[in-house]
């Protein structure tokens, strides 16, 4: 994970980093630094610390910050604990070459054990700090500039990097490489960025260039030039970003997470946008037109994802298997990609992530490719590493989500989902006009039912400040609930830290029933009419344990409602469309019971939002 920025141009370069790695500490906040060449000195001025953006900011504070050629880092730990010695920037012991780096070297122990042996001593734990010592070395070696020195470095790694290398001895120049790590470069009038993702360089310029694998950027005297590591000259064309600086602040929320919970009515309406068109019962993706005549060959469908990604393709399994009558298995990405799977004629490979970066993700689909199968995407993030790997796709148009714990892009992901299985189901004939008519008038519809279920959050609160102590908490629902059961209790774990598990309502009582008592809330997602009885007599058999019910029912429900010490209701709506509601209430008591222990919302401990290693 960790993000990267780096500016070099006519600006004080350091309030360009400060605030493009608070934009970025989405990917990584146990520690960060910067870097900067000083104005005053010309020396490489290295500040670094253990801790958020914030502390470093105040760490700098009064010290020589002076510099148009800078690079920051904030950091998600892999090798090596979160300290100020292993935060990034890395440098030489001569004090001149300064490396930041997302990702992870893999062979670094072979490549340190040589560099020890050449002299080189090192002073932290992790894999980054090789890269310094090898691109010094080289230079010393090879007598060749900065650029070069960086190059035939990557040609010696094995592993994924985004990098940036500058040095005080080529104060003109800032260099930055990739493979299997996302890297933008932000293109201004007289000025360079170098980015993780585009947000730390939106409201400077809109026009990008997204650097592929081996390649090497160099801006030198104000000039982008870039090669692959194997010195070809690479071209590229500039491309126009999208995105809206508002998305970028909290826009008077307390946290980006309620925030992101609040706009989903928005969310999916621009989701829809231009999608479905409901008084001519027409739902179209432009994204998968081009394979719509093959529709009628896809013999099997495999989704890969991870994390809440892979909950909303349970939902896409369950929604296209009973539309569009496919067979779907849902895999996750880290297991799929190392067990050798079997890749048929006529599957398709749907990759379901928000970032389009995550790593597992990214080399499953990699092998599926490479198996023969046809891929698709459904990801949030315009111009990231999957959508540009993938034969088609569907972007989620959530906009930037930036709370760790993912809600807009789950439901927008739902939305998707719901959309391709609607095309594929009417196109091979599965469902009828009338059928696809009425999802599409209920779809339509969604936005609102959110608004209104929305209304529900102070009630929702109220639990939250009865449940916010519990050591654990169990969610169940069955069919289309019992994804939404696993991402409610994932949501509660991610934030607040209190144990938690989603099952099917109906496993229940193969095991976690022995953990029911009357301290055990238990979240019942009811809202579906398929099962409902089903689900009331498992409601009874938690009652009967004295376990306390909060329940999730449809306006208007009775016998849950009897039962239930709570009762958060959703407005009714077509069987299929349920998780979009559902899990809303249950988004929203994650975040209340975080807030109410203290937690930090939207940067949870040990996690991060963009998982861009194994
Ligand atoms: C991390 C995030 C989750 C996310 C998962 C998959 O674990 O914290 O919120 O669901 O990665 O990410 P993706 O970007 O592929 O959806």
């Amino acid at each position: 994970m960790c993000g990267i920025v780096a500016y070099i141009g006519h600006r004080q370069a350091k309030p360009i980093l400060i605030k493009g790695l608070q934009r970025l500490e989405y990917r990584g906040y146990d520690s960060a630094g910067i870097a900067l060449i000083s104005e005053e000195t010309a020396a490489l001025n290295v500040y670094k610390i253990a801790g958020k953006v914030n502390d470093l900011n105040d760490f700098c504070e009064g010290k020589d910050v002076t510099g148009h050629v800078g690079m920051g880092h904030t950091r998600w730990a892999t090798h090596g604990e979160p300290s100020d010695v292993n935060a990034h920037p890395h440098t030489s012991a001569d004090g001149t070459l300064s490396v930041i780096h997302n990702g992870i070297i893999e062979n670094h122990e072979v490549l340190k054990k040589e560099l020890i042996n050449r002299g080189y001593e090192f002073v932290s734990q992790t894999d980054t700090e090789v890269l310094v010592h090898l691109i010094h070395d080289i230079q010393k070696k090879e007598n060749v500039n900065l650029e070069e020195a960086v190059r035939l470095a990557l040609c010696e790694v094995i592993g994924a990097y985004a990098i940036v290398v500058m040095s005080s001895k080529e104060p003109n120049v800032l260099i930055g490489a990739r493979k299997s790590s996302p890297m933008v470069i932000g293109v201004g009038e007289g000025e360079h960025f170098i980015a993780s993702d585009a947000t730390p360089i939106v409201e400077y310029t809109r026009n990008v260039i997204y650097l592929e694998d081996n390649e090497v950027a160099t801006i030198r005297d104000g000039e982008l030039t870039i090669k692959t590591i194997d010195n070809e000259v690479a071209n590229h064309y500039i491309q126009e970003l999208e995105i809206n600086l508002e998305t970028l602040e909290k826009g008077g929320f307390e946290h980006f997470m309620l925030k992101e919970i609040y706009s989903q009515p928005e969310s999916i309406t621009d989701c829809l946008r231009g999608r479905i068109r409901v008084k001519d019962g027409i739902v179209q993706l432009g994204g998968l037109s081009r394979f719509e005549n093959s529709f009628e060959n896809i013999k099997r469908i495999i989704i890969v994802a991870c994390g809440t990604s892979w909950h909303a393709g349970l939902v896409g399994e369950y929604l296209i298997e009973e539309l569009a009558r496919i067979p779907v298995e849902v895999e996750y990405a880290s297991e799929f990609r190392y067990r050798n799977p079997i890749i048929l004629d006529g599957d398709l490979v749907i990759a379901i992530s928000q970032s389009g970066e995550t790593a597992d993700t990214l080399a499953a689909l990699q092998m599926a490719k490479e198996k023969g199968a046809i891929i698709w995407g459904v990801c949030n993030v315009v111009g990231s590493s999957i959508p540009r790997i993938t034969d088609a796709g569907v972007y989620t148009h959530a906009g930037p989500e930036i709370g760790v714990a993912s809600t807009k892009a789950f439901t927008a992901q739902v939305t998707v989902l719901t959309m391709i299985a609607l095309r594929i189901a009417f196109k091979r004939g599965k469902i009828s006009q009338e059928r696809l008519n009425e999802v599409l008038v209920e779809l339509e519809n969604i936005p609102d039912k959110i608004r209104e279920l929305l209304k529900s959050d102070g009630l929702i609160k109220e639990i939250a400040e009865i449940y916010k102590d519990a050591p654990n908490c169990l969610y169940l629902g069955r069919g289309y609930q019992f994804p939404v059961a696993l991402e409610g209790a994932l949501k509660l774990k991610e934030i607040s830290y209190i144990h938690a598990e989603g099952y099917p309502a109906a496993e229940m009582k193969h095991g976690p029933i022995a953990l029911i008592d009357e301290s055990m809330p238990v979240v019942v997602i009811a809202s579906n009419k398929l099962h409902y009885e089903k689900v009331v007599s498992n409601v009874q058999e938690v009652k009967a344990r004295k376990g306390k019910i909060i329940a999730v029912v449809t306006k208007g429900d009775t016998s849950i409602s009897a039962l239930a010490d709570h009762l958060i209701e959703i407005p009714e709506t077509d069987e299929v469309l349920t998780p979009l509601l559902s899990v809303v209430p249950l988004q929203l008591l994650a975040y209340h019971i975080a807030v109410m222990r203290g937690c930090n919302v939207d940067q949870p401990r040990n996690l991060a939002k963009s998982v861009t290693v194994e």
